[in-house]
């Protein structure tokens, strides 16, 4: 039986709780579907740096590169100096594992879930891979005069050849891979920041290789236009670290908000790390009103990560299924109790693996 090894930070505000229902999906999962999921939790969190000042010791991080996964619940605490914890715990990990890639699907389960007027699942299904360790995000920034009125604040946008063409290469694939349009879009501002030349060269070039897959580039401003006009244009698309942040935002709205939204950080073939896309929603916290569903979705991501397809394939089609039949209204907060969605789900895939 495959065994796979799990560090498990659960983190801040609603990130435990939603951890904990992911864990009763990913356990059930691992029983109906025969695989063992070894699970090493560690207790890094803004709570924990309060109490000890430690935020992630160097001895955990070591361990957790030996391990097949890291599943983080949510991070940030607004009693804690802005970024310091996503700087030590997400940012960390992003970069210090060289996990590259974020990849963020959109897809929109059911149509009552969609803001948008007339769009339906086959209009909003695609993926953004958002660059995951260069751009605005390295940390080069600085400030001098501080405090006075010529106070100068930098922050510098790094890119590399190297870094943009491992991601749009592994974007190239993707479409290739995941049987949709075929269908490849730039997202960058090239216009306006003229070292994202360096993008457009560079997907032109990996392009070239592709002749079977389609290709389009937009400015991240038409791109946040396009994507709620018309989502349908979009399959793969492939940008940098800041406006990939800020688009899979938008995205999650148009598949049903923040609470269904999952991503993979991934380096492949290396530890990597699975995460949903909101936050630490401190005023939710322990409430039992958050939904699980996009923590869920991020562990079902795990599972197609670690090799285990099946497992991961009958969480998401359980998800669809409880949408489209709607025993779940949505992920709003109040619209269930965090834990009945796990029951929910956990019976579900259950009866799933279940021979009839
Ligand atoms: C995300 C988050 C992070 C980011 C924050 C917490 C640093 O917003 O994963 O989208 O900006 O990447
Ligand atoms: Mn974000």
């Amino acid at each position: 039986m495959a065994t796979h090894d799990i560090a498990i930070i659960p983190g801040d505000g609603i990130g435990p709780e939603v951890t904990a229902e992911a864990f009763k999906v990913l356990d059930a999962a691992a029983e109906v579907f025969g695989f063992k999921l070894n699970k090493t939790a560690y207790p890094f969190s803004s709570q924990h740096f309060l109490d000890t000042g430690e935020i992630w010791p160097d001895a955990a991080f070591e361990e957790v590169k030996g391990m097949g996964a890291i599943y983080l619940g949510a991070i940030g605490d607004p009693r804690i100096e802005v970024g310091k914890m996503e700087f030590g715990i997400i940012a960390r990990a992003r970069i210090d594992l060289d996990l590259y890639l974020n990849i963020r699907p959109i897809k929109l389960y059911d149509e009552r879930l969609c803001p948008l007027k007339g769009k339906g699942p086959a209009d909003v299904d695609m993926v953004i891979v958002r660059e995951n360790t260069e751009g605005a995000y390295t940390g080069m920034h600085g400030f001098a005069h501080k405090g006075q009125d010529l106070e100068v604040a930098t922050q510098t946008m790094v890119w590399t050849r190297a870094g943009v063409e491992r991601a749009v290469r592994h974007a190239f694939e993707l479409a290739r891979s995941r049987g949709g349009r075929k269908h490849v879009t730039l997202i960058d501002k090239a216009n306006a920041l003229r070292a994202q030349d360096l993008w457009m060269r560079v997907f032109a070039l990996v392009a070239a290789e592709y002749p079977d897959i389609s290709t389009g580039h937009d400015y991240i401003d038409a791109a946040c236009m396009r994507m709620v006009d018309t989502p349908e244009d979009y399959d793969v698309a492939v940008t940098s670290n800041l406006f990939g942040d800020i688009i899979t935002d938008l995205g999650a709205m148009i598949q049903g908000g923040l609470g269904i939204a999952a991503s993979a950080n991934i380096h492949p073939g290396q530890v990597s790390l699975f995460e949903p896309v909101h936050g630490s929603f401190p005023e939710a916290a322990g409430k039992n009103t958050a939904s699980p569903i996009a923590a869920i979705l991020a562990g079902s991501m795990m599972l197609d990560f670690l090799g285990e397809q099946e497992a991961s394939n009958a969480i998401e089609t359980t998800v669809i299924d409880l949408f489209t039949s709607s025993r779940l209204k949505g992920v709003r907060a109040a619209d269930h109790p965090t834990n009945e969605v796990g029951e929910l789900v956990v019976a579900e895939v259950r009866r799933l693996g279940t021979p009839a």
